[in-house]
């Protein structure tokens, strides 16, 4: 979703900006566009399309100035045009504004300005933040003032850069409701919708927090919500620069599903220990709380929900406690049942997706306890939750989720033997279970040792017009992400079905050669789920199978035999490999799929 980044500092701007750009490419966009200034002279320049066709329009020559705004634009109101791309202006050219979000009363405030006589070049809601710049300036003739009365107008979700020839060598940033950090580095300070997009120019980062703003120019002054000047200590980030390249890998969503067995062993680390009882740092749920919980709620959105739906396994089985999967954006109209005895658990890579933390303040204003479980340090989320477990996946770059998928599975296992643990002990069984879940990163290389048969497979797959995939119990969690993999990146149409569901209406679209991709892991299961297979296969079907179970079939994927709780970090990894290869063969995008976002900021 959009991007942004800001610089002043010692350096020419344009260049540092157009990485910045580049690094936030993974969150989707259609358009993109700087603004400069130097000295008095404010430039803008915008494009439709990707950030090379922005850069094929840029004069580096005449962009010199040190101070600079950019933006990737994901549409939301209205269509991806040159119009519609930020930087937007004033109708004196005096401000330029990047922002990320959505204004709520942009209606109301653009039909104030029009009265007011403001002409307006775009549809989007982004254009009444420089026109009341220009409205407030006219007014109070101080560009501050001006910004504060600006942003106490927006209702909605915004991160906002500002920069105008009235105040030299500066840049205004506000945030509420969307991400955005600010690193300082010894040749300058930069702003940002995430710490990845400027990870290469400084580690130290500050983050505000909701309705807070800051001016930057060769220092930072911090302002809490009511403009009062504040105090705030920056936070060293530990990630390498290293990872946030592709490391000699095609593509980073190949590199990231190869780096799941190390990303699942650093989210255990100091968690899981053979014979010990499971300890998260900063999480203790005792005994009494524990057994007075009337249900567990695990809320997230895509791939974090299908996590959850794991995370829901493992809990059931193991502490008889009910858990519901709900869908963030669903949550919150569904007038979910929450009281002080409800716990509700977070599932967000990007600690940004709007619906997510939507979901979450909703939860606590109910009175329920919040946990969240989030990839990025710091992230939005984190600020509102009661706790937060932290994956170690490191930065997580291609739109469709890989290894923070295996990462939250792995750490949701955790917590569902926390709470066993902590309502009745450690036993033989969860130490057993422990032991085989810190194996599972081995075994996951074991897997990935040959992908070729992967590879073959997607050339045999790749012009397919629909693949279903089915699964019982967990092997249906898994044959949901399976699915959701190909969708996101081969655009090919995909199912996925509890296996006994096939035959009450969808066994009615399987034809000669239809695939159909099967996943056994559970020997309970096993028979029932290949009889369902046999029936689409006595229709012309074509079968996949991935298994840990002694069946033969025409093509079978063979891997380990592990705890049924443990097997969607196993099984999922041939269907990631196979969505892959299937989109690179169709010569797609991979990283980057049409009209997807990495981290969805408005709901
Ligand atoms: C977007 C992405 C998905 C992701 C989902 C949730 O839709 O395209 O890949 O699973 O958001 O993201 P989150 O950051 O909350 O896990």
């Amino acid at each position: 979703m959009c991007g942004i980044v800001g610089y002043v500092g010692k350096d020419k701007a344009l260049p540092k900006l157009i990485t910045g750009l580049k690094n936030l490419e993974y969150r989707g966009y259609d358009s993109a566009g700087v603004a400069i200034l130097d000295g008095e002279k404010l430039d803008i320049v915008k494009n439709k399309g990707r950030i090379k066709n922005l850069e094929e329009i840029l004069d580096y020559d005449k962009l010199g100035g040190n101070i600079g705004i950019a933006h990737t634009r994901w549409a939301t109101h209205g269509i991806p045009s040159l119009e519609n791309a930020h930087p937007h202006m004033d109708s004196k050219h005096n401000f330029a504004v990047v922002h990320n979000g959505i204004i709520e009363n942009y209606q109301e405030l653009k039909e104030k300005l029009i009265h007011l006589g403001y002409t307006f070049v775009s549809e989007t809601d982004t254009e009444v933040i420089p026109m009341l710049m220009e409205y407030y300036y006219e007014i109070e003739k101080d560009v501050f003032r001006a910004f504060q009365k600006t942003t106490s107008d927006l209702k909605g979700s915004y991160a906002i850069l500002v920069i105008s020839p009235l105040l030299p060598n500066s840049i205004l940033v506000a945030k509420n409701n969307s991400p955005l950090v600010i690193g300082k580095s010894e040749d300058g300070i930069f702003a940002a919708s995430d710490i990845p997009a400027i990870i290469s120019y400084t580690k130290d980062f500050y983050f505000l927090e909701d309705g807070e703003s800051a001016l930057i120019n060769e220092d930072i002054t911090f302002f809490d919500k009511n403009f009062k000047e504040i105090q705030k200590n920056y936070k060293t980030i530990d990630w390498e620069v290293d990872a946030t390249s592709k490391n000699g890998y095609e593509d980073y969503m190949l590199k990231e599903i190869h780096e799941q067995p190390k990303a699942l062993e650093e989210s255990l680390a100091g968690i899981v220990l053979n014979n010990k009882p499971i300890q998260f740092m900063n999480l203790s749920l005792n005994k009494d709380y524990l057994k007075e919980l009337s249900n567990i709620y695990i809320v997230a959105c895509g791939t974090a929900m299908h996590a959850g739906l794991t995370g829901k396994y493992a809990i059931e089985k193991l502490c008889r406690i009910p858990v519901n999967v709900v869908v963030a954006s669903e949550f919150r109209y569904q007038d979910p049942i929450l009281d002080k005895h409800s716990l509700c658990i977070f599932i967000s890579q990007s600690g940004e997706t709007a619906d997510t933390i939507a979901a979450l303040k909703l939860a606590r204003s109910n009175g329920a306890k919040t946990i969240t479980v989030t990839n990025v340090f710091e992230s939005s989320i984190t600020r509102e939750a009661d706790y937060t477990i932290y994956t170690h996946a490191g930065p997580e770059i291609a739109v469709a989720s890989t290894k923070a998928y295996t990462s939250q599975v792995g750490v949701l296992i955790s917590l569902a033997i926390y709470i066993k643990e902590t309502l009745s002990g450690s036993s033989s069984d969860t130490d057993l279970l422990k032991k085989e879940l810190l194996s599972i990163p081995k075994l996951m290389e074991d897997i990935m040792k040959d992908t070729e048969a992967y590879h073959m497979l997607a050339k045999e797959m790749m012009h397919v017009h629909d693949l279903y995939y089915i699964g019982r119990g967990n092997d249906y969690h898994t044959a949901m992400e399976g699915s959701l993999k190909l969708k996101e990146i081969s655009y090919i149409h995909s199912e996925a079905y509890p296996a006994g569901e096939l035959k009450h209406g969808p066994i009615a679209l399987i034809d000669n050669g239809t695939y159909v991709m099967g996943i056994i892991t559970d020997s309970k299961t096993s028979e029932k789920t290949w009889s369902n297979l046999e029936e689409v296969k006595s229709r012309g079907a074509k079968i996949i199978l991935v298994t840990n179970q002694n069946i033969e079939e025409d093509i079978v994927i063979r891997i380990p035999l592990v705890n049924p709780i443990l097997a969607p970090l196993l099984a999922v990894i041939p269907l990631q490999f196979i969505a892959y290869y299937i989109a690179k063969e169709k010569g797609l995008d991979v990283d980057k799929p049409r009209n997807l976002a990495k981290s969805v900021t408005v709901e």
